[in-house]
């Protein structure tokens, strides 16, 4: 709860702490609702802080027991203490010993912020601002401390106690049930990477030797009776630490490291140092009960969460303004490693696929704001997918531009001075323009503009003199609180496509374009390429080498040529992506789809080019999804008539490529063990895709192949694809699959959330009530994330048509939701939310429903400053 509008913090207004802390002491006596705290802090002026300051210390919600300065009791009249503050105005030294003790309740703890319970267990989550909710503390990622921590538990209730670094102590309390572990970190570590865990938990455990030689081991703590489902968490985690040796040179730094799978997690995961903790959906898989999607949802999570050892804990953050410097970065560097473990081009397509549903769309509406933002009110909110991946495409981009070779310099040079920092954007950026000795001055308005900047491109070909000029305008959209933009320097990769589909010589004037890319820096700008006896189809922008939205004189024929032709399988893709959408916009228009013929050509083309992986396939052949199309189509949006032309090409393609899908079909049938790598996983999603257009019209015998499917898989991918199929139509198959199913799986919360995520997306009127008859199910919880997002997540983000239905039921359902939930969950309750950022795209009757309903939740009293911050924003 929050006692007064919470204050927006600038960038611009940040100073250095007044206090440092050269060490902590953590006691923890873990108790269901008393938890005792005993921090000891070191603390020492800052010389480069403000003279004379006082020593100002975060709580949130916290009893205090008692103080100490070096051992003595302190008197009442010494300090001021607070929930939310503690405050030493006249501090007796320079440097002192401050004891602290304070009482949480972790059952109370519905936040999940701070130290919690989940499933009985105990476990904390402190990023960006939950260690204020433990103990008071200058909890800020540029005060880095020592940390040992001391936990005493039960030990019926908690056999296993976990902390952070290397466990130098453990034994019983003699006497008593109780007994302790003592943890020691030698890395000096921002608060916000402190975690500790207690509590029963099955440990799997392994090892792993670095390439100096030194071996760590390796635990990964599941709920009892889950052991069997780590083992491909292990294997990432195993193949994440190598890949960081090869790849960045980066070698793991304690004996130990831990990784704890919870159920209840406001996130994906936590970087906490030498003791991750995981929502169980990134740990726990089995063919049975896991999908493709999410065994790479795994390796990706796991990859991530140890890559930030460097990129977050080793080098952190100054300021959380700093964010996108540990998520960007880390973003960009697990998708290299799923890259280097998969196809690169697949993995491509399919983050760029998610770039432009998440990012390109906070980018277009009322939540827009720069990778590095300026200012902000609740820092939980800026958790976005414009720091996670407009942050890793920057960094991705900084590679292009300099080049492999470069780019590893800036990176070596960036470990080599920051180690042990808390960093800056600035730092970063130097690091690179000092290895290279390049300005990078205007490529840092990546950071600082928000917006998805406008490439406006046209091509002239000159028979006689053999030259192909590329015209270039670019813009940038203004976003809240930044109208005027200035260019940016824009990395377009791109090739020039020859008759016979071979790319022809890239020349500027009389110089070879290295690697390909072009640099576009003006407003305007044009490029004549020379030594061209043919008419080039330009191939642009080519592993989508900048995240920006183009727009290009190419014809529908140029396309269906690249869609066949282009030695960048990224625009192969994109080629036929294109078509579809351009379809799909006028159909969605003007209620009628314009004549599919060149889209269903180039996709009989991509069917058949027995050349091209399976997993490529699926990509290209998946029409754009309804949300894509909205944000192209920018204003007046009707999703039910988004929805429909949809449908209608969906028809299209599948009526006319029915032979080949059934082929398809037929011949990619999975033989002998599942197992969840790349090729084999690609088989499974061109099948499923097969399947769902041989459904499509919702003839018998497409339903029949789907209940067949989803009766006999052997795997969950297949089960739930058949189950989607199923799912998309009005038939009684439908309802006895759900049925089956949740019998199945009943006691499985993660597959059941699959079961929701399902139900929630039916594009169809009875799916409001459906939803909220579901809220009462007994498998569903408002107090657990995961199931949150499955129902009511999915319903607000990925149904379109029953969302916003026209008569605004559910808006206010989804208002109503956010409400209840605030109370117990702020983070989830604004993360949910959120999803009425597009509705300035919708037409005026759906826009009205969608803004009174944002309206009547900021106007509610006693909001969370989460909650509030959205609401505010939307409406801004
Ligand atoms: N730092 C985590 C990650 O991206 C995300 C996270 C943020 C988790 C805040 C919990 C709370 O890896
Ligand atoms: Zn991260």
């Amino acid at each position: 709860m929050r006692d007064a509008e919470p204050k927006a913090i600038h960038l611009a207004d940040y100073r250095p702490p007044d206090w440092l802390v050269d060490k902590v002491e953590l006691d923890f006596a873990l108790h269901p609702s008393q938890s005792r705290v005993t921090a000891r802090l070191a603390l020492r002026r800052n010389p480069e802080g403000t003279t004379g300051a006082p020593v100002v210390l975060e709580g949130d919600g916290l009893t205090l027991v008692r103080l100490a300065i070096d051992g003595k009791p302190l008197a009442g009249s010494s300090f001021e203490a607070s929930p939310a503050r503690l405050t030493l105005a006249h501090p007796p030294a320079d440097a002192f010993v401050l004891e602290v003790e304070t009482l949480v309740d972790p059952t109370a703890n519905t936040q999940l912020m701070g130290l919690y319970r989940t499933s009985g267990n105990y476990c904390t989550q402190c990023e960006p601002e939950g260690f204020r909710r433990i103990t008071y503390y200058p909890d800020r990622p540029d005060v880095l401390s020592v940390f040992t921590t001391r936990i005493e538990a039960d030990k019926a209730e908690a056999p296993i106690l976990l902390g952070n670094g290397n466990l130098v102590d453990s034994g019983d309390i003699p006497g008593t049930a109780r007994h302790f572990a003592v943890w020691h970190d030698p890395w000096p570590k921002p608060s916000y990477l402190f975690a500790l865990v207690g509590g029963k938990l099955a440990k799997v455990a392994d090892s792993f030797t670095t390439a100096s030689g030194r071996k760590v081991e390796l635990g990964i703590y599941v709920e009892e009776g889950k052991e069997a489902r780590a083992g491909y968490a292990m294997d990432a985690l195993k193949r994440s630490m190598r890949w960081d040796e090869e790849a960045f040179g980066r070698e793991y730094d304690l004996d130990v490291f831990n990784i704890v799978a919870v159920s209840d997690f406001n996130m994906g995961a936590m970087e906490n140092k030498g003791l991750n903790v995981f929502n169980d959906k990134y740990v726990l898989a089995t063919p049975e009960t896991a999908t493709d999607a999410d065994y790479s949802g795994i390796e990706g999570v796991i990859a991530h969460e140890y890559f930030h050892n460097w990129t977050g804990n080793r080098i952190t953050c100054r300021d959380w303004f700093q964010l996108c410097l540990k998520e960007g970065l880390t973003v960009f560097r697990d998708q290299e490693f799923s890259s280097d473990q998969r196809s690169r081009p697949v993995k491509r397509i399919a983050d760029v696929r998610m770039l432009k549903a998440a990012q390109f769309t906070e980018d277009s509406g009322p939540l827009a704001h720069p990778v590095r933002p300026e200012t902000y009110r609740e820092i939980n909110n800026f958790y976005t997918a414009t720091v996670y991946e407009k942050g890793a495409e920057v960094v991705r981009m900084l590679k292009t531009l300099l080049g492999e070779e470069g780019f590893r310099k800036g990176m070596d040079l960036y470990f080599e001075r920051h180690d042990g920092d808390a960093a800056t954007i600035e730092d970063f950026v130097a690091s690179f323009a000092d290895a290279t000795g390049r300005d990078l001055t205007q490529f840092a308005l990546w950071y600082a503009q928000s917006g998805t900047p406008l490439l406006n491109v046209s091509g002239s070909y000159d028979k006689e003199a053999g030259t192909f000029r590329l015209d270039v305008k670019q813009s940038v959209p203004p976003t809240p609180g930044q109208a005027e933009k200035k260019p940016m320097l824009i990395p377009l990769a791109l090739g020039l496509v020859g008759p016979d589909g071979r790319d022809l010589p890239l020349t500027l004037g009389n110089t070879p374009v290295e690697h390909g890319v072009i640099e576009v820096k003006e407003a305007a700008q044009s490029f004549l390429f020379t030594g061209l006896d043919a008419r080039p189809v330009p191939s642009l922008n080519r592993g989508f080498s900048a995240p920006v939205n183009l727009v290009s004189d190419l014809t529908d024929a140029d396309r269906v040529f690249l869609a066949a032709h282009d030695g960048d399988p990224f625009n192969r893709f994109d080629s036929l992506q294109r078509i579809a959408l351009e379809l799909l916009k006028t159909g969605a228009r003007t209620g009628t789809l314009p004549a599919p013929d060149a889209l269903i050509t180039a996709a009989g083309a991509v069917v058949a080019d027995t050349a091209l992986d399976a997993a490529f396939k699926a990509q290209a052949l998946a029409l754009p999804g309804e949300s894509e199309v909205a944000r192209e189509l920018g204003s007046d949006v009707n999703p039910d008539a988004v929805y429909a032309a949809r449908k209608a090409l969906r028809i299209a393609v599948g009526t006319a490529l029915a032979a080949d899908f059934a082929r398809v079909y037929e011949s990619a049938a999975s033989t002998g063990a599942f197992s969840p790598d790349a090729g084999s996983a690609g088989l499974r999603a061109l099948r499923n895709l097969a399947l769902d257009y041989l459904a499509v019209t919702g003839a018998p015998e497409g339903i029949a192949r789907a209940k067949a499917q989803f009766e006999a898989a052997d795997n969950m991918t297949d089960r739930s694809s058949a189950l989607a199929v199923l799912a998309q139509h009005d038939v009684p198959e439908r309802e006895a699959a759900l049925d089956a199913f949740y019998r199945r799986f009943e006691s499985d919360a993660l597959v059941i959330d699959k079961w929701f995520v399902l139900q929630a997306q039916i594009p169809s009127e009875g799916t409001l009530d459906r939803v909220k008859g579901l809220m009462l199910h007994p498998a569903f919880s408002l107090s657990n994330p995961n199931r949150v997002r499955s129902l009511i997540g999915a319903f607000a983000a990925a149904n379109p048509t029953q969302f916003n239905r026209a008569d605004g039921a559910g808006h206010a359902f989804v208002a109503d939701t956010v409400l209840s939930l605030d109370g117990k969950n702020p983070q989830v309750a604004a993360r949910l939310l959120a999803s009425f950022k597009t509705f300035r795209q919708l037409e005026p009757v759906r826009r009205a429903s969608a803004e009174a309903a944002l309206r009547r939740v900021a106007q509610t009293p006693g909001l969370s400053a989460d909650v509030a911050d959205i609401a505010t924003r939307s409406l801004g």
